[in-house]
């Protein structure tokens, strides 16, 4: 297995500076001659696609994660409400599930059972599923009545990684082709997001090649912390979740995620001097109230001693000027930005691991799929 880890020290490690190629793979032959989407592989009529009111996403882990990145591109896409909800939730609380609702069972393995139940009792309800999945021929695609394959390409780790950015690609496929054939969208609008998509393969590997670096001298720093907290808002939100999830799953750090607006709700009471607080700063651009909220965001744990690490548009003086530490990404749209700054995130926690001398890739307690509810 030394071979198949290509020379890296770790298949976490491998499958991070895959988080390129699984982007740009997962984009390949998802275009008619003209230039429009076209899912040839999801046998769901243009029809019912048309039909659809209503989409609740199923995951767990880290495919929620993504799920919840696609709410917020679908939403303001297609304009039909999106629900994301963990798979181990769904049945229990009877969800409002008609023909019209189209289910999205996000899963990297193919064989979470949690993700599976969910997908069948949505079936039985007489909505469709529609699987994201990077396992050909799994049990989740198989009992789906469509799947869109996320070519993230086998995931060793524990951890996911590279599957969670397919993930977020593969479900904005959806999104654009359900505002193509519902007519949301102009037809040159979808082609700029496509064109923007296509480009994201080299920011992502900018990011690689640049600012490793800069992550290994802050994990050096902050191996020795207690606890880390992550904030974001609208798409850096659920970043801040997987940032969080991905530390505490293999350096057995003791982190949480917020929504950054929530600080003041509860979470600044547990900022103490010298505390890690990773955020994840929205661009400048277009959205100013927005980036401005979230630099706030980083004065306030700042004044109250935390160690404040920014997530930034490459240049952001803001970011530079209140953060002790900034990981640059490229400018993007704010929608395709989870793609680039869970990033930084994955690498913090691998080199976190390796520090503390842990296993990258096997956790303990934990399963790359769970195959029991
Ligand atoms: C396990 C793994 C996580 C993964 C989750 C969902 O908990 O340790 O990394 O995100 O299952 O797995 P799936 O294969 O359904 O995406």
């Amino acid at each position: 297995s030394e071979v198949e880890k290509g020379g890296w020290p770790s298949f976490m490690d491998k499958e991070i500076h895959e988080d390129p190629s699984a982007v740009a793979d997962t984009l390949l032959g998802r275009f008619d001659a003209k230039g429009d989407i076209a899912l040839d592989e999801v046998h769901i009529d243009e029809e019912v696609f048309r039909s659809i009111d209503k989409i609740i996403v199923v995951a767990c882990g880290t495919a929620s994660y993504a799920g919840m990145v696609a709410k917020y591109a679908i939403e303001h896409w297609v304009r039909i409400p999106v629900e994301v909800e963990l798979a181990h939730e769904f049945r229990y609380r009877d969800p409002i599930l008609t023909h019209r609702t189209l289910v999205v069972a996000i899963s990297q393995s193919g064989e979470t059972m949690d993700t599976l139940m969910a997908l069948r009792h949505a079936r039985e309800q007489g909505s469709r599923v529609l699987a994201i999945c990077n396992t050909q021929g799994s049990s989740i695609p198989r009992e789906s009545d469509a799947v869109l394959y996320t070519h993230a390409g086998p995931e060793i780790a524990v951890a996911s990684t590279k599957a969670f950015l397919a993930q977020i690609v593969a479900a904005y496929m959806l999104g654009l082709y359900l505002a193509q054939v519902k007519g949301t969208m102009f037809a040159d609008e979808i082609r700029q997001i496509v064109g923007q998509l296509k480009a994201m393969p080299a920011k992502i590997q900018w990011v690689l090649d640049h600012q490793a670096d800069q992550v290994e001298q802050a994990a050096r720093r902050l191996s020795g912390a207690r606890s880390f907290l992550f904030l974001g808002r609208h798409v850096g939100y659920p970043v801040a979740m997987e940032g969080a999830l991905k530390l505490k799953e293999i350096a057995y750090t003791f982190t949480e995620g917020f929504a950054a607006g929530e600080l003041k709700h509860g979470p600044i009471a547990l900022v103490e001097e010298g505390e890690p607080v990773v955020v994840i700063v929205p661009s400048s651009h277009g959205r100013d109230t927005l980036h401005n909220k979230v630099i706030s965001g980083i004065e306030e744990v700042k004044a109250r001693g935390a160690f404040t690490i920014a997530v930034a548009e490459e240049g952001d003086p803001d970011a530079e000027r209140y953060a002790d530490v900034v990981f640059w990404r490229p400018a993007c749209p704010t929608l395709l930005s989870p793609l680039v700054d869970v990033v930084p995130l994955q690498l913090l926690a691998m080199d976190m691991a390796q520090i503390k001398g842990l296993d990258v890739d096997k956790p303990r307690n934990l399963a790359k799929s769970v195959t029991v509810e």
